[in-house]
């Protein structure tokens, strides 16, 4: 019996830790979409208050992009929302946003 929780509890572990893999792509429309948009143009009701930045077309390495999230006081409601796995993924995704055009 004990043996068959602890192996729950290992299987429970395991897939809690693969979940815990970041995809940029949903961490970006949990997180960013609201303001950048879904295509990072930044075109969202919130977005064009805010002045958001368009992000499509441009590419951030991941000190630069976890600077502008942890210190630009405009990201204080995602700051503690993404973790260092989290920015990561983002630096990937970004450029994937497309031109910018
Ligand atoms: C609450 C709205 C909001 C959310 C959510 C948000 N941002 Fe921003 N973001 C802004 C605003 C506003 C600016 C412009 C800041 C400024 O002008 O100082 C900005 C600027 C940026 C910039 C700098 C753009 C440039 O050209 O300098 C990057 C990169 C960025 N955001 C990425 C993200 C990422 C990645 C997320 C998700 C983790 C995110 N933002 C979530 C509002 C938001």
């Amino acid at each position: 019996m004990q043996g068959r929780i602890f192996s729950l509890v290992l299987v429970v572990g395991m897939l809690c830790s693969s979940a815990a893999v970041a995809d940029g792509g949903s961490v970006y429309s949990a997180q960013c979409a609201k303001c950048h948009g879904a295509d990072g143009q930044s075109d969202t009701p919130v977005g064009k208050a805010m002045k958001a930045k368009v992000l499509a077309g441009k590419t951030w390495s991941q000190e630069k992009l976890t600077s502008v999230i942890r210190e630009n006081a405009k990201h204080k409601s995602v700051t503690g929302k993404v973790n260092d796995d989290d920015l990561a993924a983002l630096a990937a995704f970004l450029p994937t946003l497309g031109g910018g055009s």
